[in-house]
This record gives C-alpha cells, structure tokens and sequence, in this order.
C-alpha cells in the first residue's frame, strides 16, 4: 500500500533524521522533505508552490509531519513585536496553513485505504507545558500546537484522521546547541537537569514519529508524548 509522508523542516535535525529513518522502511513510498527554500511553512504562496512543483496536488497523503520552527531568546522588556510574529508565524501559523493545504490529501488516503488511519504528528516541546524562560513566543506557540493537536483530532476524527504531538526536551541539533550558545558550561547544566543527563540524538527521536505512524498507534489521537530523558519530571 503507497504511503507518502511529507516532513517540513527535512533540511536537517529532528526532520531530516525523521526522513531518513522512513526511508529505511519498506512501507513508505514517497518521503518528501522539503528545506524552508522549498516549502516555507510560513508562507501559503510557497505552500502552494511546494505542492505544484512536487505534483502534491492529488496525491493521497498518509502522514503529515509538521515539524519546521523556530526559537528566539531574549528578555522580555527587549522581545520585539516583530520577533514575537516571527516565531508565532512559523511555528504556530504554519501549522494551521500546512495543515489546511494538505487535509484533502490525507482524507484522500483514508478513502482509499479504509482504516489506515492517516497521521497528522506536531512537533511541540517540552516547553510548552514548562514554559521556557527568555523564550515566551516559543513556549506559547509549542503549547498551542498541543491545543491544534486536540482540536483537530475531534475535529478529524469523522475521517479516521488522527493528530499528536511529539514534545522533546534537549535534542543534540543545530537549534538546541544556537541556545545553549556552544557553552560547555550550559550544556552541562540544562542536561544536568535530566534525570538521564544526557542529549536525546535526533536518530533515537525519530523512532518515536515512526511507531506513531506505524498501524499499532492507531487508537493514538489527541495525544502527547513526551520525549524528554526525564527534564519534566
Ligand atoms: N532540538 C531540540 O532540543 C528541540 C526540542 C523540542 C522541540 N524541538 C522542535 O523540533 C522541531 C525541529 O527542530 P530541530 O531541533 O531539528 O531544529 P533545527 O535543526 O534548527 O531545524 C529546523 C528545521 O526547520 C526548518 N525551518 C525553519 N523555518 C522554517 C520555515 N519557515 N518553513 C519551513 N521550514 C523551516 C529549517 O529549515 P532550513 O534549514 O531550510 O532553514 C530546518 O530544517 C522544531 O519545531 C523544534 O521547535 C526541538
């Protein structure tokens, strides 16, 4: 059975060691895994553009992994509007348009491969429920894509549709390592505050997109999983 799969932010990271764990699979088909010059999340044009240049336009969608963000810093007091937008934009807005261009696609594969159960997956944060000191606009716009998340599985759920968020506390990526500003000392303490003491490596996450997408996570809708090594607890 074809399964095409869609990841924003694929470039690198969580997503593209998502991308490459699914091509490993045998089920899945077409793995598309588009950097943000190919699909910015942010932008209907370029949305749309995306799916005409990857003839996504009919294509029946199985999963939908919407995880391209962003992370800004600073003080409150200093926090510009512009920057506020900016993050609010990508991460949360852009959810909301990929997803509003790509729901025919998903309920296409769900007509044409009753009880398959397309998946729609968010990547969230640890931070969501934590909040995150310094970063409020990413902290508020990964807890929103908890109540998208909820929302749309009762919504989509007349279509066999479901919808989660993975929520990650440190992955070793590109965007951890630019907030932790290469200091050996932060990096001590924020993995210091897992129980693990540890990075969670993008590879290890993957697994965790994968077994949502996989038959037995089925009956998963609405939901959070938290990947964290323990820094909630
Ligand atoms: N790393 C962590 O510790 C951690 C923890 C919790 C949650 N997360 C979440 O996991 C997701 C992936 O993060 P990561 O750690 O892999 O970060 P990353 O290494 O910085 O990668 C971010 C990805 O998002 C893409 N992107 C940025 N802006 C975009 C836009 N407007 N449209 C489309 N793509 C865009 C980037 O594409 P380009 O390279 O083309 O710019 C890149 O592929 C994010 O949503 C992040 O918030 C990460």
């Amino acid at each position: 059975m074809a399964k095409n799969v869609l990841i924003t932010g694929g470039s690198r990271g969580i997503g593209k060691a998502i991308a490459e764990r699914l091509n490993a699979e045998a089920d899945f088909l077409k793995i598309y895994a588009p950097s943000s010059k190919e699909l910015d999340q942010s932008f209907e044009a370029s949305i749309e553009s995306f799916k005409e240049k990857a003839e996504l336009n009919n294509d029946p969608l199985y999963g939908l992994i919407v995880n391209a963000g962003i992370h800004h810093s600073e003080h409150f007091e200093d926090y510009s509007v512009k920057n506020w937008n900016r993050v609010i934009d990508v991460n949360l807005n852009g959810a909301f348009y990929i997803i509003k261009h790509f729901i025919e696609n998903l309920k296409l594969h769900g007509e044409r491969n009753q009880g398959d159960y397309p998946r729609i997956i968010l990547s969230s944060s640890v931070s969501a429920y934590t909040g995150e000191q310094y970063a409020p606009a990413y902290a508020a716009s990964k807890a929103g894509l908890i109540a998208l998340a909820k929302s749309l599985a009762l919504e989509f759920a007349k279509y066999k549709i479901t919808v989660n968020c993975v929520c990650p506390g440190w992955v070793k990526t590109y965007m951890a390592l630019k907030q932790m500003g290469n200091d050996s000392e932060a990096v001590k303490n924020n993995l210091g505050a897992t129980l693990q003491d540890r990075w969670i490596e993008a590879e290890e996450l993957a697994e965790t997109y994968l077994y949502l997408l996989s038959g037995g996570a089925k009956a998963i809708t609405g939901q959070q999983i938290n990947v964290t090594a323990g820094l909630d607890l």
